[in-house]
């Protein structure tokens, strides 16, 4: 076995474990976020998970307990800022190391029908939890810092649908608000990263894909234009994700900080 020149080195499986720590991942019920739970429960990690989903939220937590996983679990609409406040009370001496802000929705709509509601929701959910979830978390952990994933798109760097103008302008806000927070907080002992995923294949994806099916012939285009363009020629998996999530979330990535980790199969290279 290879062996490092220092004796000082850490071993692999000390960097990858996440034993002793407390991670929160949201929209854990589902897709990326679900996948990410299970890598890092799997990593050692106490889990809190929070999602609006309760039974798939339970389904999970149900899953993952028979592991002996030790898993919290909050129902919380993350559009409104005063259930993240009570989360974050009921964290109280539990707060985690580890911060994932994963939950977001993608719905599309023409830009010219676009209204106020339907702009807001997506803000709300996609950015400013994610704001506020960040907010507290560096309020909580101030002394102690701790890790931040804020999970951006391709959509913010290169648009590709139509119909996603409030989606990507949400993920740019992303981006911007892992950089600014990462330039601020870096030496308080925050570290903090975007995770960008290109097109996965997850219950969310799929839903919109069948309603969308049903009235844009345009859609399909748009996904073959998709995949012509993609090096790597398929579409991801959530686990794929989830598993850069878990070197993002661990020592293994000791000094990547206020980056932008794309995982698209190359799409943004392309
Ligand atoms: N799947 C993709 O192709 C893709 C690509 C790029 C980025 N992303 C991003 O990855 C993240 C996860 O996407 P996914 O495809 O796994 O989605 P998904 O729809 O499968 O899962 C999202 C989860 O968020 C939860 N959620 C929705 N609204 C909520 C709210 N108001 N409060 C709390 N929880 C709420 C849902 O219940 C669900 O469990 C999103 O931020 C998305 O923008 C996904």
């Amino acid at each position: 076995m290879l062996r490092p020149q220092s004796k000082k080195l850490r071993p692999l499986a000390d960097l990858i474990s996440l034993s002793g720590k407390i991670a929160l991942i949201t929209g854990a019920a589902s897709g990326i976020g679900k996948a990410m739970a299970y890598r890092f429960a799997e990593a050692g990690a106490t889990l809190e998970l929070v999602d609006i989903n309760e039974e798939q939220l339970k389904i999970t937590c149900d899953e993952l307990s028979k592991s002996g996983v030790r898993i919290g679990t909050h129902k919380v609409d993350l559009c409104e800022k005063s259930e993240i406040e009570q989360l974050w009370s009921e964290l109280v001496g539990k707060e985690p190391d580890i911060l994932v802000n994963n939950a977001g929705i993608y719905p599309m709509k023409d830009f010219l029908e676009l209204d106020e509601a339907f702009l807001r929701k997506v803000m709300d959910l996609n950015l400013n939890a994610a704001l506020w979830m960040c907010q507290n978390m560096i309020k909580a952990r101030m002394k102690r810092g701790g890790v931040i994933i804020n999970v951006a798109s391709v959509e913010a760097v290169m648009p590709v649908k139509e119909d996603l103008v409030p989606y990507g302008l949400s993920k740019v806000g992303v981006i911007m608000l892992t950089r600014s927070l990462a330039a601020e907080y870096g030496r308080k002992g925050f570290r903090i990263n975007a995770l960008v995923p290109g097109g996965v294949l997850t219950p969310g994806t799929k839903n919109v894909a069948k309603e969308v099916l049903k009235l844009n012939v345009g859609i399909i285009q748009t996904g073959l234009e998709y995949r012509q363009r993609l090096p790597l020629g398929r579409l991801g998996e959530p686990d794929e994700i989830a598993r850069m999530a878990l070197v993002l979330a661990s020592d293994l990535s000791s000094y990547v900080h206020g980056t932008l980790v794309a995982v698209d199969g190359g799409f943004l290279s392309a």
